[in-house]
């Protein structure tokens, strides 16, 4: 058996880790991997092999930066000769960015079997590209590994026959469960212990100058309630730096670049609040009982909401303000963690391959 992974952005690599080792746990697997260089600068991706024990790719595509149609055509051509080369028996390819459907779409059309881990997400808004990608590739995929029972359910929806579905949990949680006792804080030297973490990414926040500019601004005043710890993703600094946009108690916001994964996790374990637009994020201070705070209209994690700590503010600055008072004034909302979000996922995925409930689907 010869499975081959694909992954290219900074949560893809939480979300391979535990898998590979899940596959080598169980011995006679053959592994590649294959990096499509979404993502490249050392801290939105060598950190992570080194932190969460990753070997180094067998394949680097160094596709790098472009529109969305510059990437993803960029990662299908030179996908598609590593595949013809390597020949797998499976595919597996996690999340939803462009390194996702480009991978997926070349595997299917090579009639090599596709599994996507992280299946049956979904927004329901098509603004987002994401949601794009999560669509094509679950259209695509032989076999659909779901993190939650919503996942399930919007698949079954579609019309993806239920013997293709298997809800294993959260691969992503699983690092976290590996890696938690290992999380170290950053020195950032900062004046109390109180502190508000927030991370910021979506083009729906930070493409649009007016709605980057309001958003930053109530963030600025909030840093007066709280410190604020800011790790800014690349496009966010670039959108950040073009607007000119000055922090005015600069004093009380802590503006740094990414952080490794062991210093985010210690940074969200202890941080009075989280504010963010991440998917990841939404898990996992939903797994660490830390309230969230989501500037997004919607999301594709609902468990987070209904069982966790998430709660949605959208984008309007208003608002934010509002809950973020709630949860100082009255320490946010509680929650559990959802089912089958305990560390296991990967293993689960692991036994449905191996157990060979892995067939071709050749029908629509
Ligand atoms: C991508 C994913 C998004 C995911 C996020 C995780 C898509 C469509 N989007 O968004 O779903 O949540 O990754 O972080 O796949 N850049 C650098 N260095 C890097 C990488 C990016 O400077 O190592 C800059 C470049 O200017 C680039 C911009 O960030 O144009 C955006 O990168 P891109 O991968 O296109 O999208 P993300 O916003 O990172
Ligand atoms: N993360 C990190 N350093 C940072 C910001 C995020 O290690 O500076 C981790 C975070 O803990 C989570 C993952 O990156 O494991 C989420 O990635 P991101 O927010 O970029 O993407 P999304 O989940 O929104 O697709």
């Amino acid at each position: 058996m010869h499975v081959l992974h694909v992954v290219g952005a900074r949560p893809n690599f939480m979300k391979v880790a535990p898998v590979i080792a899940a596959f080598d746990a169980a011995g006679s697997v053959r592994q590649t991997l294959v990096h499509t260089g979404q993502h490249y600068d050392a801290n939105m991706s060598d950190i992570f092999f080194e932190q969460l024990g990753l070997k180094r790719p067998h394949v680097s595509l160094g596709i790098g930066s472009g529109s969305h149609a510059v990437q993803t055509a960029g990662i299908m051509v030179a996908f598609e000769k590593t595949l013809v080369e390597r020949r797998p028996d499976l595919v597996l390819v996690y999340g939803d960015v462009n390194s996702t459907v480009a991978a997926a779409l070349v595997a299917a059309k090579l009639g090599v079997r596709v599994g996507h881990v992280e299946a049956g997400l979904r927004s329901f808004d098509r603004s987002m590209p994401e949601e794009i990608n999560r669509i094509v590739t679950d259209r695509l995929s032989d076999v659909l590994f779901t993190p939650s029972a919503d996942g399930d359910e919007n698949l079954l929806r579609e019309g993806v026959p239920a013997d293709r579905i298997h809800c294993v949990g959260n691969v992503m949680i699983d690092t976290l469960v590996r890696l938690l006792p290992h999380a170290r804080r950053p020195r950032l030297d900062l004046p109390g212990d109180d502190y508000a973490l927030v991370t910021l990414h979506r083009p729906s926040n930070v493409d649009d100058p007016r709605v980057l500019g309001g958003l930053l601004q109530a963030l600025a005043d909030l840093s007066e309630r709280c410190l604020l710890v800011f790790p800014l993703h690349p496009r966010t600094r670039s959108r950040i730096e073009a607007q000119g946009f000055q922090w005015p108690h600069h004093r009380r916001v802590r503006l740094v670049d990414p952080v490794g994964y062991l210093e985010m996790l210690a940074l969200e374990r202890d941080a009075r609040l989280v504010v963010t637009d991440s998917g990841g994020v939404q898990e996992e201070t939903t797994y660490l009982g830390v309230p969230c705070l989501t500037l997004r209209e919607n999301t594709e994690r609902p468990a987070t909401v209904d069982l966790g700590t998430n709660v949605l503010v959208g984008r309007d600055p208003a608002r934010l303000r509002v809950e973020f008072e709630k949860v100082l004034s009255g320490g946010g909302k509680a929650g559990r963690v959802p089912p089958l979000w305990d560390g296991r996922a990967a293993e689960r995925i692991a036994e449905v391959v191996l157990a060979g409930r892995v067939p071709r689907r050749l029908a629509a």
